[in-house]
């Protein structure tokens, strides 16, 4: 481990992201995504990104991600890691910046094309369930 790895195992995540890939169904960009993430009880969960004839319809990688972790008792993310064919990081789309930050724990790391970022780097001054508990309590 380098000292910026922050104790996660990066390279055993971005197995998971790449084993995850191999279950896409891309049929129409052809352009297979894995995602893969540790949660706080120190699960790993994945998803492939699963389109659709509608094309706006598509599933991200991120979306089957997020059901694995409630498939799987549900908990928070701590580390992210997203992958294309050519095992290259990504970064996830504007919508599943959103839906992480939702299942996100606070500091959630996420590797990206410039380096270990949080999740709020990725999305800042996001909108997330803390605004609407905030507003909630107040009325
Ligand atoms: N894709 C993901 O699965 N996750 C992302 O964050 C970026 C884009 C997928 C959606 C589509 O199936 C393919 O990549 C090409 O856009």
């Amino acid at each position: 481990m380098t000292a910026n790895d922050h104790g996660v195992d990066w390279d055993g995540l971005r197995a998971a992201a790449v084993a995850a890939l191999d279950h896409a169904y891309v049929p129409y960009s052809n352009y297979p995504v894995g995602a893969a993430a540790l949660t706080d009880s120190g699960r790993i969960v994945s998803g492939c990104n699963v389109e659709n004839a509608s094309y706006g319809l598509t599933l991200c990688a991120e979306c089957a991600l997020v059901g694995d972790l409630h498939m799987g008792g549900g908990g928070k993310l701590v580390a992210f890691v997203c992958v294309n064919r050519a095992k290259e990081t990504i970064m996830p789309c504007g919508r599943c910046r959103q839906l992480l930050y939702e299942h996100s724990a606070e500091g959630m790391l996420l590797e990206t094309v410039s380096g270990i970022r949080t999740i709020d780097e990725v999305l800042p001054d996001a909108f997330g369930p803390r605004d609407l508990e905030r507003v909630a309590e107040a009325t």
